[in-house]
């Protein structure tokens, strides 16, 4: 079996690299349809591209595939009528599948998503039934974002040589890999919006540089980081530099502070993991380290209460970008709160590992 993690930890970079070497979008598919087909082993590996109000067929490698895919049709046409990545166990069982070839027996299809609009297609086919699983899907959704928001290669180089590697003095929970997912989520985040992803990436990759100094005013030291940067300069003007050091600076911004622009939305948005289990977990911790002189049931009743005032519908939190997957993370915690009784089944469990620690 292979480990499709450490598989993909191995690809992205080299997608990346190839990316970076070339701005030329068609070249760049045709590098990343040979990569991702040479490195995965796949049956078929190539993309559509939208023209004219169709999809037509673009770089590939693998057996000869229809040229011509109408909107909402196969699961090419679907996963762009969709605009969401779809992924098919078994094609035999997905209605109106096209069959490029009777030996593809699974496949899932990307969507290439660029300032909202859908430009074409990432479709992969497996000569195995179920090749695919949410690993593939993420991966290489991160794989089209950079494709569709190129990030300058001489920028990146300077960020991941002088930039990042500052994250390994930070504490445990903001490694550099703290910073790459910040990254990777805010440019998937940018395919939505008519952004620079240049300032994106670059407000990303600073956004927690300033812990250097001191947590509570560690966004306001990004900023000023930023600002002093002279590097940044040969690549942004001063208009520019202002932006990303108000979006880094904004990344801490609550509900009643929102960030100024599009920039400070996606890095906030990306810097959030709303997990239902985390939340709730962190929620009871606060209140074990902030009221000892509360017994369990008043525990329960203070995280009832932070949950309702908080993350229920008519909560005080906002999303920043209704594209996040933190907003169906958001309903899945907004049924747990409905449901009182698989709340308390977890309090229990968090409650009593955390007064065991
Ligand atoms: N199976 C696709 C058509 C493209 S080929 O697989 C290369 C679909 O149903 O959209």
């Amino acid at each position: 079996m292979v480990d499709k993690k450490e598989l993909y930890r191995r690809v992205i970079p080299q997608a990346i690299a190839l990316i970076g070497a070339s701005d030329d979008q068609i070249a760049n598919m045709a590098n990343l349809s040979a990569l991702l087909h040479q490195e995965c082993g796949w049956w078929w590996t190539g993309f559509y591209r939208v023209q004219a109000g169709e999809l037509v067929l673009g770089p590939f490698q693998g057996p000869v595939a229809c040229t011509r895919i109408p909107y909402g049709k196969g699961v090419c046409g679907t996963a762009w009528k969709a605009s969401e990545t779809i992924v098919v166990p078994d094609v035999e069982q997905f209605p109106g599948h096209i069959a490029c070839s009777s030996l593809s027996r699974s496949e899932i299809v990307v969507p290439l998503r660029r300032k909202g609009e859908i430009i074409g297609v990432l479709d992969i086919d497996s000569q195995e039934l179920n090749a695919f699983d949410e690993t593939d899907a993420r991966c290489l959704e991160r794989i089209c974002a950079e494709l569709s928001c190129r990030v300058n290669p001489e920028l990146r180089d300077y960020v991941e040589a002088a930039i990042l590697p500052r994250y390994d003095n930070f504490d445990k929970g903001h490694q550099r890999d703290h910073a790459e997912t910040v990254i990777a989520q805010a440019l998937q985040l940018a395919t939505w919006y008519d952004v620079d992803p240049d300032l994106v990436y670059t407000a990303a990759a600073y956004h927690d540089t300033g812990l250097c100094e001191d947590r509570k005013t560690h966004h306001t030291v990004s900023a000023r980081i930023i600002r002093e940067d002279a590097r940044l300069r040969e690549w942004f003007s001063p208009e520019q530099i202002r932006i990303i050091a108000e979006a880094a600076e904004d990344h801490r911004a609550s509900s009643d502070h929102a960030p100024r622009t599009i920039y400070g939305r996606l890095i906030a948005e990306a810097d959030r993991q709303i997990i239902p289990g985390t939340v709730i977990c962190r929620t009871i911790q606060y209140g074990l380290s902030h009221y000892p002189e509360l017994d369990k049931e008043g525990h329960w009743e203070r995280t009832l209460e932070h949950l309702h005032e908080k993350y229920a519908e008519g909560g005080y939190l906002k999303l920043w970008i209704p594209q996040s997957p933190n907003a169906a993370r958001l309903e899945e915690l907004r049924a747990l709160i409905r449901d009182e009784a698989r709340l308390r089944a977890l309090f229990e469990s968090f409650y009593q590992a955390e007064i065991e620690k």
